[in-house]
């Protein structure tokens, strides 16, 4: 301990990032993109149409909405090299590892398309990755469970063709299933973007130093894989399923995280932000009983999480700490009930996100404002000291 307080350093607030891209009322549990409320476009948006009002500020008209999915229609094909890539990797490999180093991968194809003082450059290079990160999403799922990579279906809408992916064969034609699209499309219009979270820090950090988009969005995807941050979705669903494996109960798992046993957390709940309930989460919390029901899926982890959230609310460990469900709570639940394997469920959260990151990196580099990121430190080490004389 060095004796030193903050303010004998002077120490000021480190200068935030100015965004106009979304706003967040922690207390009273608030979440706008460019000014509309999360649930008027989760109930009645597309996610193509919320990713062009992340990117541009305004909702797209019709004509500027059907030009933004024609052109991502025909960047969906990866080049044939690159699905050599997939198999250069142990068919372990976690579909987030996988995701992150494909997209690094996926740059070195358009090496010389990729300044980012280029607008058309910085355009063109959102629709590749918007085409083709679901693409290579499903391969990593594909490749995890040992099945063949499908092409694009072009005629088809983004999440229907991301679904067909993941979950049609070569033996057979896939049926589009319309309650399982509107599910997915609500849930990645939930994930599109939520101002400087760790993950999204990282892209405009990337972005600060003249990195491109690829780069910067491959560091969002690594930052966004730890189970503080993204990976508590699929952390969510062991955690639901130890609980139910180990028939100890709900109420003596509370009892662990209170006693704070070997670092036992209730993963779903808690916020940076959020001193309130997470209004996503309040929109995944209803659709669940509604997808299950729609999909007959009666899945007692979904009765067990919903025990876990009674418990937790009424118990003043969690209140006292403004502990709430979030975004990760309740959306495993429903990616299994879609089929989803849980190694997936990150990368579901990445895709989800990537729309929000396209538009932070575009807002870091517009008009030059982007000054190379350094978070300021607040030095509490040792005073100057002399090296001991021999
Ligand atoms: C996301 O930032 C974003 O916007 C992220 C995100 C997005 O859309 O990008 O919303 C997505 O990452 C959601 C969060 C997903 N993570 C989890 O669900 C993991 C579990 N949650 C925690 O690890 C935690 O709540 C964090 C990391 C989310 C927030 O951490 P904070 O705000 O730094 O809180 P803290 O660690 O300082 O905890 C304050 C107190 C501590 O107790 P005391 O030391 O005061 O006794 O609350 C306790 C913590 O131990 N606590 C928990 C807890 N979360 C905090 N105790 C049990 N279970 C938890 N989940």
């Amino acid at each position: 301990q060095t004796g030193y307080t903050a303010l004998d350093y002077g120490f000021v607030n480190t200068a935030s990032t100015k965004s106009e891209i979304t706003y967040i009322d922690g207390e009273a549990g608030i979440l706008r993109y460019r000014g509309y409320p999360i649930d008027q476009l989760a109930d009645n948006a597309s996610f193509l149409e919320v990713a062009w009002l992340l990117i541009y500020g305004e909702l797209p008209t019709a004509d500027e909405l059907a030009g933004f999915d024609e052109k991502i229609r025909r960047h969906t094909l990866l080049h044939e090299d690159l699905k050599n890539f997939f198999s250069a990797l142990p068919s372990s490999a976690h579909p987030m590892s996988v995701l992150s180093s494909a997209t690094a991968a996926l740059s070195t194809y358009y090496e010389d398309g990729s300044d980012p003082a280029n607008p058309e450059h910085v355009e063109t290079n959102i629709i590749r990755l918007l085409a083709k990160l679901p693409v290579i999403a499903a391969y990593a799922h594909k490749k995890s469970i040992g099945q063949a990579f499908l092409y694009p279906d072009n005629s088809l809408s983004y999440v229907e063709n991301f679904l067909r992916l993941n979950f049609g064969n070569m033996a057979e034609p896939y049926e589009i299933n319309p309650v399982m699209v509107r599910a997915l499309e609500r849930l990645l219009i939930l994930h599109e973007d939520h101002e400087q979270n760790a993950s999204t820090s990282t892209v405009r950090l990337v972005a600060s130093t003249g990195a491109d988009q690829f780069a910067s969005i491959s560091a969002g995807i690594h930052a966004l894989s730890g189970p503080l941050h993204g990976g508590a979705n699929e952390a969510v669903l062991k955690m639901l399923g130890d609980i139910r494996d180990s028939g100890e109960g709900v109420h003596r798992f509370v009892e662990r995280v209170k006693n704070k046993e070997a670092g036992v957390k209730l993963m779903g709940f808690g916020h940076r932000v959020y001193k309130n309930y997470d209004p996503r989460a309040k929109i995944v919390k209803q659709s669940a009983d509604e997808v299950l029901a729609a999909l007959g899926v009666n899945d007692p982890l979904l009765d067990i999480a919903k025990e876990l959230e009674e418990i937790a609310l009424a118990d003043e460990y969690f209140q006292s700490r403004n502990l709430y469900p979030n975004v990760d709570f309740y959306t495993g639940v429903i990616y299994k009930a879609m089929g989803f394997p849980e190694r997936v469920f990150t990368v579901l959260f990445a895709i989800g996100r990537l729309p929000g990151w396209l538009a932070q990196w575009r807002e870091q580099n517009l008009d030059g404002q982007g000054r190379i990121g350094r978070p300021q430190q607040l030095f509490l080490g040792q005073p100057e000291r002399q090296y001991p004389a021999k």
